[in-house]
C-alpha cells in the first residue's frame, strides 16, 4: 500500500489516511490533534471546510464513485 492512501467515498468524504499533512495556500500546516485519518469535504456543505463535518447527509449529495482512467495530461505550452 501507498504511504497515503485517499478514498474517494460515495456520497460523502475524501478520506486521507497514512503519512500526509494538509496545509493551506500560504504553506501553513493544519494541526491535525495526532489524527492518522481525515476526512475532506467534497460537497461543499461542510461549516468547517475543508473536513467534513457530515453535512453531506443532510444536503442530500449523491455522488458514486468508479476508479477509472484519467486520459494523458494535454502537454504545457
Ligand atoms: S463531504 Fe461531508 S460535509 Fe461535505
Amino acid at each position: 500500500m501507498a504511504a497515503t492512501k485517499i478514498t474517494v467515498n460515495n456520497d460523502g468524504s475524501i478520506r486521507v489516511e497514512g503519512d500526509f499533512e494538509i496545509v493551506d495556500p500560504q504553506g501553513k500546516v493544519f494541526g491535525l490533534a495526532g489524527r492518522t485519518a481525515i476526512g475532506l469535504c467534497r460537497c461543499g456543505h461542510s461549516a468547517n471546510k475543508p473536513f467534513c463535518d457530515g453535512s453531506h447527509k443532510a444536503a442530500g449529495f449523491n455522488d458514486t464513485v468508479v476508479a477509472r482512467e484519467l486520459p494523458p495530461p494535454k502537454p504545457k505550452i
